[in-house]
């Protein structure tokens, strides 16, 4: 295998155009692997031969291959947003009503709750997001607006929306967030009504964003809460910091263990088949492919993560 740069952070040491083609290449190669999320007929109607990834560089210059500027629904990579939302609102207070550990459980498990009584053990489960979700409508007078701007002002689109198809599809087979609900609520961790924090989770699923939108909205992520993308200090470098280790130990829910031994960043993924990743003062990345290991995350979207970050020498480790 071809030995990385000696400093790999040296974007000039790379030939990102080459190294994005060769991935797009190999992947393509690859299409058919994964099961596209098929709980929503929205969902389940995508093409499987879909494959692409933006880069965008904390100076804000973007690289894209493949299909990157083709929509999907971005799912439960939108946790990222909110939670950033949640924390600028309430600070640390947030965590005495959501822990940070893994959990090792699926994305949308209710087993963990009876025990713990009510707190999520992370902001990146179905639980842990309702919370983040709950302080939103508590702390932002009007909260769809309030998640539509951060939405469109980071990735310098106006045009983000929400797909009203895809939500009434969430809405219509929510069964089991309205169980996670109604159970914090009956703990008392939920401020508000169960179906309004259901409507605002199953809303944020639903916005639809390519690949460069995705990468541009957590370009914030990489740069110390920074974003020059729309020249703004979007949130505290702590708080960037903060969101990175939670990335890193559950944006991929219990396949965290197996991202950090191959791919080496803090990622987020959704079962459109989006993940975000974030090479720390360095870049964002998003990749989209919308066959799913069975973890829920995308199956080729983790190839190409993993083969960046073995090619580059940019894993954290
Ligand atoms: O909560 C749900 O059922 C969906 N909106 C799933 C969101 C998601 O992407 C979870 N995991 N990857």
């Amino acid at each position: 295998m071809q030995k990385p740069p000696h400093n790999p952070h040296d974007l000039s040491q790379h030939d990102l155009e080459d190294i994005l083609g060769t991935i797009d290449q190999e992947v393509r190669q690859r299409f058919g692997e994964g099961k596209v999320a098929n709980y929503i007929p929205s969902l389940a109607k995508v093409p499987i031969d879909r494959f692409g990834m933006a880069l965008v560089t904390i100076e804000g210059s973007v690289h894209t291959v493949g299909d990157a500027r083709e929509r999907f629904s971005i799912q439960s990579v939108s946790k990222v947003h909110t939670l950033t939302l949640a924390m600028d609102a309430i600070g640390d207070a947030l965590w005495t009503r959501v822990d940070r550990e893994p959990s090792g459980d699926p994305f949308n498990s209710l087993i963990q709750l009876e025990y713990e009584k009510g707190i999520p053990r992370n902001p990146f489960m179905n639980a842990g997001a309702l919370i983040s979700a709950d302080v939103i409508l508590s702390n932002y007078d009007d909260p769809e607006a309030a998640l539509l701007d951060f939405m469109r002002a980071r990735s310098c689109n106006v045009e983000i929306g929400i797909d009203e198809t895809v939500a009434d599809c969430e809405r219509d087979t929510g069964y089991r967030n309205v169980a996670l609900a109604n159970f914090i609520r009956s703990f008392g961790n939920l401020e508000n009504n169960v179906e309004a924090v259901l409507e605002f989770y199953y809303r944020q699923c639903s916005l639809s964003m390519d690949c460069v939108d995705l990468a541009r909205s957590v370009q914030y992520l990489a740069d110390g809460g920074h974003c020059s993308s729309s020249g703004t200090q979007v949130t505290t470098a702590e708080a960037a910091t903060r969101i990175n280790s939670l990335m890193m130990t559950a944006g991929t829910y219990d396949a965290a263990g197996d991202f950090a031994f191959y791919v080496g960043l803090p990622a987020k993924s959704g079962v459109g088949g989006g993940i975000v990743a974030v090479v720390p003062h360095v870049m964002s990345i998003c990749v989209w492919s919308p066959g799913l290991d069975e973890k829920g995350n995308s199956a080729l979207g983790r190839y190409a993560l993993h083969r960046f970050t073995r090619m580059t020498g940019l894993s954290v480790f």
